[in-house]
């Protein structure tokens, strides 16, 4: 622990090797999203109830709804209410030290900017699952949105402290697993008859493979900069572990273990599971070239020797974690 009014030298590193990235992560936000006008919206997916025959087209998805499996509509939902805390997710990127020390929300900063942009095109994910599951009439809307509410009081927090090295990894991690999440819905939506659905997952997994990309690509510039400061911050996140964004859903409520139920439910559906967690890490490993890093002092080289062997256990975790052979529905009618 820090004792108050001592400088947290590696801290104060960090922040500085983060206003260098300034530029970079500008261009991200004119290269990597999208403007305003020429994104897709959430009405591009919708029925509009201008229509004349819009009754007919209401009945047409709820037809082709039917035939989602309970256990994926759960799932769904649960995706659902991850996406629309957003509040949390910005509030979160916002108290990272070094994101906005002019503390301006209108600050030409490529951080700053980012940080808008990025969450505006998180938004539309939340609006359009939101709007989608209402009009299906099979999701009890009420429960769903007491869960919405209780987690944006509850809150969030990956225990990444305001190191933005670690957040920055947090990050990378997170848009990928839910890029996985949503491809995995879109393709059982398919299965299940509901091609619309499945569209609607494809194109926001598009969005979070966006950001990823984004995001992974910031973790590469610190890699170069500072690949001793990069290597400790991802240790020190994997061996706190991944929270997910949604896991205070339950907390405080009448059924606490809500959220542990509906990760039971991801987990035996494979929308997202113990493989994709471990298969996630390989990934970053491989793609920051962490096993060929060279020239690392003492306490990296041994967080080499921790991340290069990280994704096999979690690889045998997986294997040995049986699929729950009875798992409990939430939200639905
Ligand atoms: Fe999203
Ligand atoms: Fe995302």
């Amino acid at each position: 622990m820090m004792k108050s009014g001592e400088i947290n030298y590696e801290l104060e590193k960090n922040i500085e090797v983060i206003s260098q990235l300034d530029g970079l992560v500008g261009e991200a936000v004119d290269n990597i999203l999208v403007d305003p006008d020429k994104c897709w919206q959430p009405s591009d997916f919708l029925p509009d109830f201008g229509d004349p025959d819009i009754h007919d087209q209401v009945k047409l998805l709820q037809q082709r709804s039917e035939g989602i499996p309970d256990t994926v509509l759960t799932s769904l939902v649960g995706n659902m209410i991850t996406e629309e805390a957003l509040p949390s997710y910005q509030t979160y990127f916002n108290l990272l030290e070094g994101i906005n020390p002019e503390r301006n929300l209108l600050s030409p900063s490529g951080w700053v900017r980012w940080s808008k942009s990025w969450t505006a095109e998180e938004n539309r994910h939340g609006d359009l699952l939101n709007k989608y599951l209402y009009m299906t009439g099979r999701v009890d809307m009420k429960a769903v949105e007491q869960t919405i509410h209780r987690l944006l009081t509850n809150g969030f927090d990956p225990n990444t402290g305001g190191d933005p090295y670690q957040a920055i990894v947090y990050t990378s991690f997170q848009e990928r697993a839910t890029k996985v999440s949503h491809v995995n819905t879109g393709k059982l939506a398919d299965i299940a008859g509901d091609p619309v659905l499945g569209r609607i997952c494809k194109q926001i997994a598009g969005d979070e493979a966006r950001h990823e990309k984004a995001y992974k690509s910031f973790m590469s510039a610190i890699f170069e900069i500072d690949p001793n400061g990069a290597i400790l911050a991802f240790e020190k996140l994997m061996r706190k572990q991944i929270v997910m964004p949604a896991v205070l859903m339950g907390e405080g409520g009448s059924n606490p273990s809500l959220f542990t139920e509906f990760s039971a439910i991801t987990q035996k559906v494979g929308i997202y599971t113990g493989w994709d967690y471990a298969r996630i890490i390989e990934h970053l490993v491989d793609l920051w070239k962490i096993e060929s890093l060279t020239g690392l002092n003492d306490v990296a080289s041994k967080a080499q020797d921790y991340l290069v062997k990280l994704a096999d256990r979690y690889m045998r975790l997986a294997d040995r974690m049986k699929a729950p052979e009875e798992v409990k529905l939430a939200w639905l009618k």
